[in-house]
């Protein structure tokens, strides 16, 4: 995956023996991330790394500069700490970093710390939501067959082709993957897992890793602007493999109920709390073509707008319903108590998603 820029780095690194691990883009010049350039703003004491774009930036990554030698910082200048967010938190500190042609159909770097990529042997699985420093809940169906000593879990992660990211992902294996008891496939239902971290190595709260809330079991919802993100397992293998982020709206139950018993799912499911309906504007979405296996849906906590709850995790591949998408999530309240009762048998701290 990282390979292009492994050899990049390889060669230069025999041409010149110098400092320089950098591709030159000009007399003096080298392609840095852009918190390694030391051309920007100070504001407040804070960095503001100049994101404009020039003709000698286009021959770098997107995520790159075109930087004068001497302008060149050894290490990136970071964000303060983050260890003490509450959950669902984030900043907006990577506002102006956007992908080429970015249409809003991606998710900025650091928009929802708490989301993880999920790995097996093969690649990509599926995505997974940040609760703890050591766990992560994702769909039951995702991690069923995989070992969990094959399983890899990444945070922090934005653009999966690359590490240019002003922060770096974190990487972790996995010590225990916990299955609902009462999940089936066919049919498929209590399709909800937690997967655990070697309790030596948690995940470290940073801008870019942070946890996501989890709603008290008797929270009803009525959300107009939630949204998904994640990513799509047909990127993995492109040149930039980036999460996409849709806005939707969670249905009330008697509608939701109404669009089960007659959708694919049938009469079985027409009152059936485990499942939660999201609907929102189709737009560019291929329904029913994209594969975005146990992407987390995320609502605002009421009274704030910029923290977030877990409210679903994708159980069944949206589909088209007239104009609109209609999405089947994994209910996430109604497991509260049952991942709590998990995470305490295991002498873990469940506070951190605690609204
Ligand atoms: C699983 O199903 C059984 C039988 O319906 C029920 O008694 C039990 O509480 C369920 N387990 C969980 C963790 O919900
Ligand atoms: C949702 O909340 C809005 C504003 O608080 C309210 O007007 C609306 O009636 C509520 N919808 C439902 C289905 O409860
Ligand atoms: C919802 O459906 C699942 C699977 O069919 C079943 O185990 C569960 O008991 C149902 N819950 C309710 C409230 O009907």
């Amino acid at each position: 995956m990282w390979l292009h820029r492994v050899v990049v780095l390889f060669v230069l690194a025999i041409l010149t023996p110098s400092l320089t691990a950098f591709q030159s883009c000009g007399q003096d010049k080298q392609c840095v991330p852009y918190e390694q350039c030391n051309e920007g703003l100070m504001v407040d004491g804070k960095f503001y790394p100049d994101r404009s774009r020039t003709t000698m930036d286009e021959q770098c990554h997107y995520m790159e500069k075109c930087c004068n030698i001497q302008d060149t910082l050894s290490t990136p200048t970071l964000p303060a700490e983050a260890t003490n967010w509450p959950c669902g938190g984030r900043h907006d500190l990577w506002y102006y970093l956007r992908p080429l042609g970015y249409k809003q159909r991606e998710a900025k770097f650091g928009e929802f710390p708490w989301l993880v990529a999920v790995y097996g042997a093969e690649g990509y699985l599926c995505s997974g939501a940040l609760i703890t420093p050591l766990a992560v809940v994702t769909t039951a169906h995702c991690v069923q067959s995989v070992e969990p000593g094959k399983l890899r879990l990444v945070a922090g992660e934005w653009d999966a082709a690359v590490e240019l990211e002003p922060q770096p992902h974190q990487e972790r294996s996995v010590t225990e993957s916990v299955l609902h008891p009462n999940y089936t496939q066919m049919p498929l239902a209590h399709n909800m897992a937690i997967i655990l971290v070697d309790k030596d190595t948690p995940f470290q709260l940073t801008p870019n890793v942070q946890p996501i809330c989890l709603p008290p079991p008797q929270m009803s919802y009525n959300y107009s602007q939630c949204y998904v993100s994640g990513w799509q397992r047909g990127d993995f293998g492109g040149s930039a493999i980036l999460p996409k982020r849709w806005t939707l709206y969670v249905l009330p139950p008697d509608q939701c109920r109404a669009k089960l018993r007659l959708s694919f799912l049938g009469r079985r499911h027409a009152h059936n709390d485990t499942l939660l309906c999201a609907g929102g504007d189709k737009g560019d979405f291929v329904c029913g073509d994209v594969d975005m296996a146990a992407v987390p849906l995320m609502c605002p906590l009421s009274g704030h707008d910029d923290r977030f709850l877990l409210a679903g995790l994708v159980t069944r591949t949206a589909r088209c319903d007239g104009p609109q998408l209609l999405g089947i999530y994994t209910n996430v309240k109604i497991y509260r108590q049952w991942i709590d009762l998990k995470l305490r048998e295991r002498d873990l701290d469940i506070r951190q998603y605690m609204v």
